[in-house]
């Protein structure tokens, strides 16, 4: 069975973005593969954080995680500094990784234009994602379309280190992406991003969200009510597609290009899609919250068994290598 390994930080709550983009996703392969899911903490230490509520933040992602569904019956939920070997694995990787490569990666360049003095972890902070792929020797790898670049980069190294060393061990992962690849925030203009502070929350209730999507950008040549659209670049519309059944998606697009709805009208049955999906979320994790010893648990079996393979393939990887 393929096996699949995901990773995602720990910034609280989940939002639409990384729910539709990849953790809706999650729910559904557990049924069908092999799946290992992480918070990845050492990876959320490479930019500015304040200590005291790093914990906290990872509590909360794992809530809204098993909140969404994962089940920790059926996929391997986990905190990466629980498991030593991803950091181990990293430095290894470090040796056969071209510094080129780690410099042209986009979140890297966009990242670094805003620090004033760039960190090494930030350069290899892809360094360390390919090395908690590689560690479980995954082939798939759910993501939004943001970290395919990382993605072909483990790909990379994954490559070079198999070529260095004369085998075949690592094989070399592929994306997995869904529709709803990209989110954009509610002003329409970037990426829905905990850092640019234009995300709606999983668990927000239904009258936060609509005080987000009452005045959310929808397609520009809809000025006036009469005037028709196009659904296809309306963020909105993406959301329908991630929330909505099939028959209320075809009416949305039927309505926008006939104008026959408003967009406050197509809003509406937006809130009432996403408040079906989400209420039951909501309902979870307040009764999660109530349990945090369960929490430390179900994240302490993870990391259990995450060492069990991470031994095994750093065991693999010394041998082929010469270390003792
Ligand atoms: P992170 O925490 O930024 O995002 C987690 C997942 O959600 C997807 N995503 C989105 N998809 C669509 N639209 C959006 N607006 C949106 N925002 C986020 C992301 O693509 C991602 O799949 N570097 C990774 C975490 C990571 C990882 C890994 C992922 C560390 N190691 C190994 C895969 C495999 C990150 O920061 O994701």
């Amino acid at each position: 069975m393929s096996r699949i390994f995901s990773g995602i930080q720990p910034s609280g709550e989940l939002h639409i973005g990384n729910y539709l983009g990849a953790v809706k996703n999650w729910v559904q392969l557990q049924d069908r593969y092999e799946c290992v899911f992480c918070i990845v903490d050492y990876h959320a230490i490479t930019g500015h954080y304040e200590p005291s509520d790093l914990r906290q933040r990872t509590f909360d992602m794992a809530v809204s995680l098993l909140a969404a569904g994962l089940d920790p019956d059926k996929c391997t939920l986990f905190v990466q500094s629980m498991v030593p070997e991803h950091t181990e694995l990293a430095w290894i990787l470090n040796t056969v990784t071209p510094l080129g490569e780690l410099e042209r990666q986009t979140q890297y360049k966009d990242k670094a234009s805003r620090q004033e003095s760039v960190l090494a972890g930030l350069l290899n902070y892809p360094v360390l994602q390919a090395a908690d792929i590689l560690l479980y020797r995954a082939d798939l790898v759910p993501v939004g379309e943001d970290q395919v670049q990382h993605l072909e980069l483990t790909r990379e190294v994954a490559r070079r280190w198999n070529a260095k060393f004369g085998v075949s061990y690592f094989p070399e992962p592929k994306p997995l992406l869904t529709p709803a690849r990209r989110i954009l925030g509610l002003d329409g203009q970037a990426k829905m991003s905990k850092s640019l502070g234009n995300t709606v929350g999983l668990l927000e209730e239904p009258e936060a969200i609509w005080e987000k999507l009452r005045p959310a950008v929808t397609d520009p040549a809809r000025v006036r009510r009469t005037d028709p659209g196009t659904p296809e670049v309306c963020n909105i519309y993406h959301l329908h597609k991630g929330f909505s059944d099939q028959a209320t998606v075809d009416h949305v697009a039927a309505q926008c290009r006939s104008a026959g709805w408003g967009c406050i009208d197509c809003k509406k049955v937006l809130l009432e899609s996403m408040t079906r999906e989400l209420g039951p979320i909501r309902e979870r994790a307040r009764d999660l919250e109530a349990h945090p010893a369960r929490i430390a648990e179900i994240l302490a079996q993870g990391a259990e068994r995450c060492r069990t393979m991470a031994r095994e393939t750093m065991a693999a990887v010394k041998t082929t290598m010469g270390l003792v």
